[in-house]
């Protein structure tokens, strides 16, 4: 019997942007993030002896070798510890559109190490979870634990992994503006490669990051939502300065989410705490409290298509379905 395994995305507050080692996806820097209810992926994986290639069906449509070479990282790693050779077969569900800067990887990878490790045999900790996440993507590392967790950096495989950091059971929510839900022009994995090789930023991005990384932990631990806010802010505005930098430079901002960071920043002056963070894509998720996701929507739609607008409240960590 193949369970269905359920890993939510994670939103980076602290972002990771770029690798040590991009063969093992050891990062530059330590991150922290938050685990959200509303976006998801469910998989299921079977290991079949009649099985000649590995293959991956996501949403009823099978894979192509780019999309197979990052889940073969994890497929790999798993037959090695369980001594296994047959080949797999991945089913898998994105309850979040894919690769649009929503995290489907981090969700996708997540439950990926999840179903595999489970259909093996295997009764692997949390943190060899997490390590066998950050093989398949970095940032799904951290999905393995719901509420706030840090991406430990480490120096190799055994020492990179997520910790859980807060369970995030308390007046913080995230209102996800959804300005282009289609698959990005440049890759996460594309984008932080070129700017670490190229953009002359990247040093100044690297040394601003411990001192952003501690003053965000402590404002999680006070529950300081306003400086959580404006931590995560600065700290996205800056990775996403870098890239301007790097040959050939490049965005993911479309005209749309500084729309969309404009009508954030008249939310704060209508008094709400309302801040914004980008990952690898156009799209703007703004953290806020959670007893104000109601009327922030109501605010927003003013400017934005209902559709548009999602609510997100701390999510839940790794877990089997039924
Ligand atoms: P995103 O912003 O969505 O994380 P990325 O460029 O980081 O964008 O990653 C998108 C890639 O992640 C997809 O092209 C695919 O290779 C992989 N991916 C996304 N969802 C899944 C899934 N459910 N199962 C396996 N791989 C996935
Ligand atoms: C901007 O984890 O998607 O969202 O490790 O190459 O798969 P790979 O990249 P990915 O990068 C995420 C980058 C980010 C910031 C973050 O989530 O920390
Ligand atoms: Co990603």
């Amino acid at each position: 019997m193949n369970k269905w395994v359920r890993a939510h995305t994670n939103i980076a507050l602290i972002k990771y942007w770029g690798k040590e080692n991009e063969d093992l996806i050891i990062p530059k820097n330590n991150s922290l993030s938050l685990t959200l209810d509303a976006f998801y992926t469910d998989t299921s994986v079977t290991f079949d002896d009649a099985l000649t290639e590995d293959e991956l069906i996501l949403d009823g449509d099978k894979q192509d070798a780019r999309t197979l070479s990052k889940v073969q990282r994890v497929l790999d790693e798993v037959r090695t510890l369980a001594g296994l050779e047959s080949k797999a077969r991945i089913e898998s569900i994105n309850h979040v559109p894919t690769a649009a800067g929503l995290a489907s990887s981090a969700s996708g990878l997540a439950a990926l190490a999840g179903a595999a490790s489970q259909a093996a045999g295997l009764d692997l900790s949390d943190q060899e979870l997490s390590k066998l996440a950050r093989i398949g993507s970095g940032s799904a590392s951290r999905s393995i634990f719901g509420g706030f967790a840090e991406w430990i950096k480490g120096h190799d495989h055994d020492s990179s992994y997520a910790v859980p950091v807060d369970d995030a059971q308390w007046d913080i929510g995230m209102l996800f503006i959804i300005v282009n839900d289609a698959k990005k022009d440049v890759s996460s994995r594309d984008g932080m490669k070129r700017t670490v090789e190229t953009s002359p930023f990247y040093d100044g991005w690297l040394n601003s990051l411990d001192a952003d990384l501690s003053a965000m932990k402590q404002a999680v631990s006070y529950r300081d939502i306003e400086q959580v806010g404006q931590i995560a802010e600065r700290n996205a505005l800056k990775m996403h300065a870098t890239t301007l930098g790097a040959s050939p430079p490049f965005t993911y901002w479309t005209a749309e989410s500084m729309k969309a960071m404009d009508a954030v920043r008249e939310l704060r002056k209508l008094g709400y705490t309302a801040y914004f963070t980008m990952d690898a894509g156009p799209n703007v998720k703004i953290i806020c409290r959670q007893s104000d996701l109601s009327a922030l929507k109501q605010e927003l739609s003013k400017t934005f298509e209902d559709k548009q607008l999602i609510a997100a409240k701390p999510g839940p960590g790794l877990h089997l379905l039924n």
